[in-house]
């Protein structure tokens, strides 16, 4: 639990401008900026990024470095993200955060399960695996090979230290198919100490089914409709859980216990039970 002073530090709104930009993809950008509190974020934790005059959103932290600079890959779906990157370097945005629980590094043979911007937190987590001499699998999936994030970062880290399994479902990169579809048999071949996951949460749901199966260890963060972030609104619920609080990671046992809502129901903007998108 964290402290009150802690919270509120991390609480405070603070104005931040974009030192760097890139474009990952024909729909994805990541914008760089320097913050000290979010600088010291661990994979897993979120923040919450104003874009000025339109909305708050929820973003996965990519990467936080102790010199304070902070990245975080966004998709262009509406009316916030299409703002957000329309912005240029050197313009402001406000940032709250880092907040949070976050993945923990056990064993010394990880799994990460990837899809869509769900492989940004995965990336941050993966660079901790391997500051820890620890290599991993990373089995990661897209529509087409275009939206295929951080491939090339990836493809550089070499075979040995991060041994890649893609998929496309139009077959333009790696298998063809769903990236939950090569799990089954290698999970059926290989120990694996932990698997991680991040994505669509049809996707997590079948990567979820397939570890209870195999009796593997889980960790998924979810996303819900957040609006404080500090647990107060209550719009982001899942069972007994608060996910902007109490998650956004869960472990296997917390996803059991929220069966009757993971992978099939959120919470709309009035707080009402709605299947899932
Ligand atoms: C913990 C967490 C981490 C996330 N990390 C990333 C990330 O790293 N990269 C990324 O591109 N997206 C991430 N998202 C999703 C991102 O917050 C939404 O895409 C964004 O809020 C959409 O806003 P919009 O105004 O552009 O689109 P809208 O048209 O308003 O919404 C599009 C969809 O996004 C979702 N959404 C909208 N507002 C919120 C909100 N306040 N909280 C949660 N979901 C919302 C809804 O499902 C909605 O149907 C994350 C969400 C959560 C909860
Ligand atoms: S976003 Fe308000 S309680 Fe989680």
């Amino acid at each position: 639990m964290k402290s009150l002073a802690c919270h509120t530090a991390a609480n405070q709104l603070r104005t931040r401008l974009i030192i760097s930009l890139r474009a990952e993809s024909p729909t994805v950008k990541t914008f760089v900026f320097k913050d000290e509190l979010c600088g010291g974020a661990k994979p897993g934790q979120f923040l919450m990024l104003w874009i000025p005059g339109v909305d708050e959103i929820p973003l996965s932290i990519m990467d936080a470095r102790d010199d304070g600079r902070v990245a975080v890959s966004v998709k262009a779906l509406g009316e916030a993200t299409v703002a957000l990157h329309q912005k240029r370097v050197g313009e402001p945005v406000g940032v709250r955060g880092p907040f949070g629980n976050c993945f923990m590094l056990n064993g010394r043979k990880p799994l990460m399960v990837g899809g869509g911007t769900g492989i940004a937190p995965l990336m941050f987590l993966t660079r901790r695996f391997l500051s820890r001499a620890v290599s991993t699998t990373f089995v990661f999936g897209a529509k087409t090979r275009d939206e295929l994030l951080f491939r090339g970062e990836l493809e550089k880290f070499g075979a040995k230290r991060v041994r890649l399994v893609k998929s496309t479902e139009d077959g333009s990169c790696g298998l063809t198919g769903l990236c939950t579809e090569p799990l089954e048999q290698m999970l059926a071949r290989e120990r694996f100490d932990e698997v991680y996951a991040c994505g669509p949460e049809q996707m997590i749901l079948k990567v979820f089914e397939l570890t209870e199966q195999s009796g593997v260890q889980m960790q998924a963060s979810l996303e819900r409709l957040m609006r404080c972030a500090i647990g107060l609104c209550g719009s982001c619920v899942i069972g007994k859980y608060r996910v902007c609080s109490d998650g956004p990671v869960f472990t296997s046992k917390q996803l059991r216990q929220v069966k009757n809502e993971f992978g099939l129901s959120k919470r709309d903007r009035c707080g009402k039970r709605v299947p899932l998108d």
